[in-house]
This record gives structure tokens, sequence and C-alpha cells, in this order.
């Protein structure tokens, strides 16, 4: 089950060549996320049970009475050759509360009609970019009884926040976004192996930050 989906492909030497012409054209340069580990397309993982379809726009998923670290996650969503930025990607948003609690308690429930809390949509601007302003998520079980994932049950996840993207153009991709230090990544069947994302945090007085790039696969040749 871990194996949902691909694990990261390094690019095609053709999309390569493709990008440092952009490089070269346009001067525009891929952010410090893939500096190490070279251009990858990020990682998928499964949408899990506490999706719910139709979260508002909103880039400030929590309030200033919700409680929890803050945390602002920033990022840019780029084309597969890392390079060029995708703008007007869809990006929704969904994660658990600082005790770990998602606002539905009736997991697979897709269509829960209650109030959106801790979710939200939004596009890419035109440069690719996004901002969202939250709290940090807390860790919590995998529920019993979810069909497949009987033997993780109880299992305690590391934090993470959901992120579902897709633009016209691009393959969509459902992932999971992990932090660098959590003791829970590594005996974690979806997040032990998702380095592209997992990333590292940076403390900025009360605030938490973070940078989150994404590589969509572009859809065509
Ligand atoms: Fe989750």
């Amino acid at each position: 089950m871990g194996k949902y989906r691909m694990k990261g492909a390094y690019i095609s030497r053709r999309y390569f060549l493709g990008g440092s012409a952009v490089l070269l054209g346009g001067g525009l340069l891929a952010g410090p996320t893939f500096a190490a580990q070279g251009c990858l397309l990020t990682q998928g993982d499964i949408l899990g049970p506490y999706y719910r379809f139709g979260a508002p726009f909103q880039s400030k998923l929590a309030g200033p009475d919700e409680p929890g670290e803050r945390l602002v996650v920033t990022g840019t969503v780029f084309s597969s050759d890392c390079r060029t930025p995708v703008p007007g990607a869809l990006v929704e948003i969904w994660q658990a509360n600082s005790a770990g609690l998602y606002d539905t308690e009736k997991p697979g429930n897709f269509t829960d009609k209650g109030d959106f809390h801790l979710r939200g949509m939004l596009y890419t601007d035109a440069q690719g970019k996004y901002r969202i302003e939250t709290v940090m998520p807390g860790r919590y079980p995998v529920p019993p009884n979810l069909p497949g994932l009987e033997k993780y049950a109880g299992l305690m996840r590391p934090a993470h926040i959901h992120f579902r993207v897709m633009e016209s153009l691009h393959v969509p991709v459902t992932l999971q976004l992990y932090f660098k230090g959590d003791p829970f990544i590594v005996g974690d069947p979806w997040a032990h192996d998702r380095s592209t994302n997992t990333i590292e945090l940076e403390q900025d007085g009360e605030l938490r930050r973070g940078v989150f790039d994404i590589v969509l696969a572009r859809g065509f040749a």
C-alpha cells in the first residue's frame, strides 16, 4: 500500500534541454528545493479518508483563535522541467488541527455538508506561486476499519498536510506534505520514501515557515 503511486522520477533529457532553453531565454531559476536533489516530479500519495469535496477558496486556513503553532507554507508549482512556473493551478489543501482531528469524524465521507475547517482551495498566481497560513497539524493514528488499511489501524502518522494540485495541461497530483525531523516518518508506509514532499521548517519568532515547491508532470509530449 505504501507504494501507491510512482516514486519520484528523473525528468527526461529532452525535458531537461527544453528547460535549459527556458532558463537561458527567460532567466527563470528553479527554487532552492531542487538544488540538492535534482529535478524530480513531486511524488503522489493517497487521498486519505478525510478529503472533502468543495472547500472554500481561501489561503488563510486558520484564524487567530485556532490553537497551535502558526505555520506559513509558500511555494511554486512548476512544470516537469522544474523551471517553468504553472500559473492558475488549482491547489486544494486539508489538514488536521493541532490535536490531530479533522473537521469530519466520518472517514470516507467526501460529501460531508458541515462547515469546512482547516481546508481551502486557491489558484497559483501568475508566477505559479502560492502561500498558505495555517497551524501545525497534529499527529493522529490511522483509523480502524478502512478497507485495505486494516493492518495499519492505530499506527501514528507523522504530521502532514494534504494537497491536491491540478492544472489542465498537467497530470494532477495528490500528496501529503511532511516535515523533516518528525520521528514518525521512518515507520510510516507513505511518508518514509516521499523525499520530494518532506520539507525543513524554519522558526521565525512565533512562526514556523517552510517552502514547498511542487513539480507536475506535463500531460503531453
Ligand atoms: Fe491526513
